[in-house]
């Protein structure tokens, strides 16, 4: 690896699995102390104990993003072992069957799940941005993980992508408030990444359906995600803030009807 973080402390929050924990051992893996924050436990150990277990730096942090004292004490922590933070990826989202698979239609929906959803994706990383701007002495770079679903409508997870959708107004106005102090803030939205929060999430047919939506013939997987962030968050980008870089190998870059409509005329 290039080194591009070395000597640099990076935070990422929701690093216990799936894509935070891609982009945890990234950001190590070229040169970085990283802070792993998850609300759980284990999946915050585990993650610090791979990237410990390669040669790089991790330190587990247990806690809850959507909690401003929680998130206050996580900072506190990181900082007193490495002295400031130089990267944050505001990940951790609500991504589970009993929040995330309730975030149905709007005429029932139980409106704890709707606060939940707001209470980590969106206040989550609000916190996150607010308690770790002041330790960033030397300027930084933000990386706000926000999702296709931000983008477009569907009939269901009103909650979930309007939460992500507030993340890309969130990313302008950090960009905006911070930039004169050399922090930069951009947020990256996927499509599907077969993760297994999103396995558990997605039936077989809506699995197949998301393929069926996709220009390029491969999903994007957690290294592609760990790739742009990384990117984003090392100096390769310094001109680039208050983006939204976009990676669904396609899939919202055509309005396939002429296709859909060859397909019901076949045979
Ligand atoms: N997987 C996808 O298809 C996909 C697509 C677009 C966007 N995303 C986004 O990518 C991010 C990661 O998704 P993933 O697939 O890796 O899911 P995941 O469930 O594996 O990761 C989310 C992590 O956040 C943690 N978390 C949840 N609530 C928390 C809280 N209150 N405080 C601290 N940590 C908390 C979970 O414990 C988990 O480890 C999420 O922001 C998700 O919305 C995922």
């Amino acid at each position: 690896m290039s080194g591009r973080f070395d000597g640099r402390v990076a935070l990422v929050t929701g690093a216990g699995s799936g894509i935070g924990a891609a982009c945890a051992a990234r950001l190590a893996a070229e040169g970085a102390f990283v802070g792993a924050l998850d609300l759980r436990a284990a999946g915050a150990r585990a993650t610090a104990a791979a990237i410990r277990g390669h040669g790089g730096t991790g330190m587990a942090l247990t806690c809850d993003v959507s909690d401003g004292k929680q998130v206050e004490e996580a900072v506190a922590t990181l900082v007193a072992s490495f002295g400031r933070v130089d990267v944050l990826h505001s990940n951790a989202a609500v991504f589970d069957q009993d929040v995330y698979g309730r975030d149905r239609e709007l005429e029932t929906l139980d409106t704890a799940v709707w606060d939940r959803t707001m209470e980590v994706n969106l206040r989550g990383a609000m916190l996150m941005v607010k308690h770790t701007v002041p330790v960033m002495p030397d300027g930084g770079a933000i990386v706000l993980t926000s999702s296709v679903s931000a983008l477009v409508g569907d009939t269901v997870h009103a909650a979930y992508g309007t939460s992500k959708a507030a993340l890309i107004g969130f990313t302008r106005y950090v960009a905006t408030m911070y930039g004169s102090r050399g922090i930069r803030c951009n947020a990256v939205a996927p499509a599907l990444v077969l993760t297994a929060a999103a396995r558990r999430a997605l039936t077989p047919a809506q699995l197949a359906d998301k393929a069926a939506e996709r220009l390029l013939p491969w999903p994007c997987t957690v290294e592609d995600v760990a790739n742009l962030v990384a990117f984003l968050a090392c100096d390769e980008s310094r001109c680039v803030t208050g983006q939204t870089l976009v990676l669904d190998s396609g899939t919202l870059a055509h309005r396939p009807q002429h296709a859909v409509q060859q397909s019901r005329d076949l045979p």
